[in-house]
Order: C-alpha cells, then structure tokens, then sequence
C-alpha cells in the first residue's frame, strides 16, 4: 500500500535543437501513510517534476509509479496538489472556493459546504468563509487552498513550495498548522521547499535531490515534527543541538551542489 516510485527517469524533449533535459533518473522513492517526504534541492533538480509525475500531470519516460499497487496514469482525486500561488476563484468566496473540487465531483450543494465548513474549521477560517478571497492575507489565501485540497479526502496531499510566499513569522505559524492538520488527517504528504529549516522541522523523511540530471543524492529520516506534535515548542525544537547539527549538514550538501552546478 502506498505510493512507489520505481526507477522512475523523466527526459524532457526540446523544441529546437537544444539537447533534451534529463530532469530525473532513476528516481526511487515510496510515500507511505502517515509519511511526511520532504524534497529539497537546488532551483531546477526535479523538484517539481516528481510532483507532477505523483499527480499525475506527467507520464515517466521509463520506470513506474504505483499508487496502493495501481499505476498512475493521470490525475486522480486520491492526489491533491497545492501549489505555491494558491490559484483560487477569485469571483468565489472562502466557502465556495473550499467546496469547489467537490461540486466537480457532483456533491450536491448542502452536502458539500458541509464538508467544508469542516475544514475551514480546521484550517482556523471559520469567520471568513463569506468572504472573497482577494480580500484576504496571501497566508490567509495559503489555508483556503489546503482545505479545498483537504476536501477531495485524498490519500496524498502534494504540496509545491507552498509557504515560499510567506513573511517569516506568517510561515513558521503555517508550518505548525499544516504539521497539526497531517497529523489529525493522517494524510501522507509530499511537500516540497527551499528552505532547510523547514524541511527538518516538518519532514518524517527528507530527500535531497540534485540537478543535472535530477537524482536522490541523500535520505534522512527525522525525528523533530513529532517532538513538536507530541508538546515540544517549535522554537525549542528549531533550536535543539540535535536539529541544528543536521541543519549544517544539510546545508553543506546543498552548497555543494550549487557551486558545483555554478
Ligand atoms: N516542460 C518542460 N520542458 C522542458 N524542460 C523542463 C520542463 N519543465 C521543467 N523543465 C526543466 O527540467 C529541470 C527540472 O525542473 P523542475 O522540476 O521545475 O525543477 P525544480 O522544481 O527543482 O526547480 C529544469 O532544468 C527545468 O528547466
Ligand atoms: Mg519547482
């Protein structure tokens, strides 16, 4: 059960005559309940390319992705993505735009704002699900886009630098939202960021991936999002000796592949 990823390789063809892009190769990775798989890698190794052969939007050029022993081939209600801008209806209000993938799906109107209102609960909007979304803070706008993920009830939520947006002290907040919504949901998550911090804090697994041709160069498995879920402050885990040892380390690993991709 869960998602796998095997042997996975994605070559983009180009247009003119520029040599085609090896974006991924050989990429193998399993997403299992209750994981948290953070990716983490310079602009450009693949990130966004795995996100999308998860969803769905890309087909592989060789190698599979199984999803509970299926293949993936397309998108599918069981993979919800949220991305970096948050691509809302603007001409619809919070309770709308939260019930929209269910009205696709052909809910009928009570039913689905009821499921909903569930999750704006959750999603701490409760008194704004009147309201235009253009109205709101880009933090604000960030939580309507995970409940209408959250909505669908899918098995994988896929997460595309979703926070990158953020001002710092908004995105530590949403990284303990999203941290307390994965664990009352137990969704598997795909998440996807730039910033090492928050990749530690809130992955059960990381891989950091690098460019040219996209690989899987390191795993983690990390402790530090269940001490904070299990009572330990974020910024006493951020700041724990353990956390920041590893943080070097994996800054050390990025830094590398930059200057070497320089
Ligand atoms: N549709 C596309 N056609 C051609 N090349 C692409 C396409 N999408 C991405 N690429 C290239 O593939 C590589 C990986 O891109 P991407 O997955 O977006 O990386 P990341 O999200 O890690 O920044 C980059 O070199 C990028 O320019
Ligand atoms: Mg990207």
């Amino acid at each position: 059960m869960g998602l796998h990823i095997r042997q996975a390789s994605v070559i983009y063809p180009t247009a003119d005559a520029r040599p085609p892009v090896e974006a991924l190769r050989e990429i193998n990775l399993e997403i299992l309940q209750d994981d948290f798989v953070v990716a983490l890698g310079a602009s450009g190794c693949g990130k966004s390319t795995l996100l999308s052969l998860i969803a769905g939007f890309l087909a592989p050029t060789s190698g599979e992705i199984l999803l509970d022993g299926a293949m993936v081939n397309g998108p599918g209600a069981d993979r919800a993505v949220v991305f970096q801008k948050h691509a809302l209806m603007p001409w619809l209000n919070v309770l709308d735009n939260v019930a929209f993938g269910l009205k696709l799906q052909g809910v009928a109107e009570a039913k689905r704002h009821d499921v909903a209102r569930g999750f704006i609960r959750l999603l701490g909007l409760a008194d704004f699900e009147g309201s235009r979304v253009y109205n709101l803070s880009g933090g604000m706008q960030q939580r309507v886009g995970i409940a209408r993920a959250l909505t669908c009830d899918p098995k994988i939520l896929l997460m595309d630098e979703p926070l990158g947006a953020l001002d710092a002290l908004t995105r530590e907040k949403a990284q303990e939202l999203i941290l307390n919504i994965w664990h009352k949901t137990s969704k598997s998550v795909f998440f996807i960021t730039h910033s090492v911090e928050e990749a530690l804090f809130m992955g059960t697994k990381l891989i950091v991936m690098s460019p040219r041709p996209g690989r899987i160069t390191h795993r983690f498995d990390l402790p530090f999002s269940r001490q904070f879920l299990t009572g330990t402050p974020a910024r006493d885990v951020k700041a724990s000796r353990e956390f920041i040892a590893l943080r070097e380390e994996v800054l050390k690993i990025i830094f590398a592949d930059e200057e070497a991709a320089a």
